[in-house]
């Protein structure tokens, strides 16, 4: 059914995308056609998708470079770029794929959870669209799009497991089907990678020759390459909590502590770059993977005891910005290896935002005929949404502890 090729990265299994060519424009359609709209935070979004899941087009305007400048994400700055962007983003997709409005089956948007004002635009635009085009709409849920996304390079089957990490999102998730999820785990107070940005900001690492125009967190992996760990201890969090919950402002406070502390010991500014960043670098991103490794093992070891998840081919799926660390990656496959669990991490590019993802979402869907909504009247965006039954108070009473495992990556 599906005709992607397969990999081997790193241990990771990735699979490579298959997309339409030019050759499109003399295409007969054969199959339903979806659009996808992303709008839930800083990037812009569409892709339009066959019911194979082929991508017949796609579009992306990241504003991450924006809030970079800016030091995080205004929403009102997000809401004007989705407004200036959204038109000519779907537009473009549309053209790529060689689809006229009228061939599209249905349009699938975000409408939850996100920034407001970001979802808003989104939506706003699509009611519209599906308005003047006569389209059934499906309204899609963000973290449900995120952890479906491997099934498009892969049928795998349900039920498995899905690690979310990214710049807003950590959690533990046991997908049963399209629309059934179990909330193992979430963090209690920041995602892994609002960590490390946060990180990366304090130690002025834009300022850095080799990390300038990259995101915290990739500043994070670069320079921990040429860091040693040992140098800064940090101490673990939740050591004493046994649940599959996250937590990592106190990492933050610590690393903070440590660096303002080196900034006295040098007699530099707030500012400066450090002489040790490589070393904060590496021991941040050890504290975070151990961290992320240990919720995930606990997760496993649990959905284990409970008979959650299948005898045969039993399968983690790691998404967002955070899980193209190739370091926390190296950890998970520790953990994977050591529970007999398979490993799967979609390509980097489907790991964050996009509209493609949420096309899936719409596909995937569209075939199980759920969601499909003809009126939109009662249509509202929700910023804040859980994702399925939240089981993480079951999870704490099972008090699981975990067995000695080593977490030691060495290249
Ligand atoms: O999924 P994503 O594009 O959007 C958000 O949810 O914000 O993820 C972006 C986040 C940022 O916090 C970024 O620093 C982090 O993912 N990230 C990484 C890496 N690449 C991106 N964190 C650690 N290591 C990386 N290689
Ligand atoms: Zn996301």
């Amino acid at each position: 059914m599906f005709a992607f090729k397969a990999s081997a990265q790193q241990g990771t299994r990735m699979f490579r995308v298959k997309t339409l060519s030019k050759c499109v424009f003399r295409r007969k359609i054969s199959s339903r056609l979806v659009l996808g709209i992303e709008t839930s935070c800083d990037e812009t979004g569409a892709a339009v998708m066959d019911e194979t899941g082929l991508i017949l087009g796609e579009s992306l305007h990241s504003q991450k470079e924006v809030h970079m400048k800016t030091g995080g994400i205004i929403p009102t700055v997000a809401q004007r770029l989705h407004r200036e962007n959204i038109g000519r983003v779907v537009q473009e997709a549309m053209e790529r794929s060689g689809v006229t409005q009228s061939q599209l089956s249905a349009v699938a948007t975000t409408v939850k959870p996100g920034l407001a004002l970001s979802l808003g635009i989104g939506l706003d635009f699509s009611l519209n669209f599906v308005k003047l085009h006569q389209k059934p709409f499906i309204p899609i849920h963000h973290m449900e799009a995120h952890a479906l996304t491997v099934r498009m390079f892969q049928p795998v089957v349900f039920p498995f497991l899905v690690l979310l990490v990214s710049g807003g999102h950590s959690l533990l998730a046991l997908a049963r089907g399209i629309d059934d999820f179990l909330l193992l785990g979430q963090t209690l107070d920041e995602a892994p990678g609002d960590t490390m940005d946060k990180v990366a900001r304090r130690l002025s690492l834009i300022k850095h020759p080799k990390c300038s125009m990259i995101s915290g967190g990739q500043a994070i992996e670069l320079l921990a390459r040429d860091g040693d760990r040992l140098k800064f201890l940090f101490k673990p969090p939740m050591g004493a909590h046994y649940d599959c919950n996250f937590s990592f402002a106190g990492l933050r406070n610590q690393v903070t502590m440590s660096i303002q502390k080196k900034e006295v010991e040098e007699g530099v500014e707030q500012g400066t770059l450090l002489s040790c960043v490589n070393d904060i670098a590496a021991a941040t991103q050890h504290t975070v993977a151990s961290h992320i490794a240990k919720r995930t093992h606990r997760a496993i070891l649990f959905c284990k005891a409970k008979g959650l998840l299948p005898s045969c081919n039993p399968t983690l799926v790691v998404s967002g910005g955070v899980a193209s660390n190739q370091y926390i990656r190296k950890t998970l496959k520790i953990v994977t290896d050591t529970t007999g669990l398979h490993l799967l991490c979609p390509p980097s590019k489907f790991c964050t935002d996009n509209g493609v993802m949420i096309a899936w979402n719409g596909v995937e869907r569209l075939r199980e005929g759920k969601g499909i909504l003809s009126h939109t009247e009662e249509v509202n965006y929700e910023p804040k949404a859980p994702l399925g039954v939240n089981i993480t108070a079951e999870v704490k009473e099972a008090a699981i502890k975990l067995p000695p495992l080593k977490l030691r990556i060495t290249d």
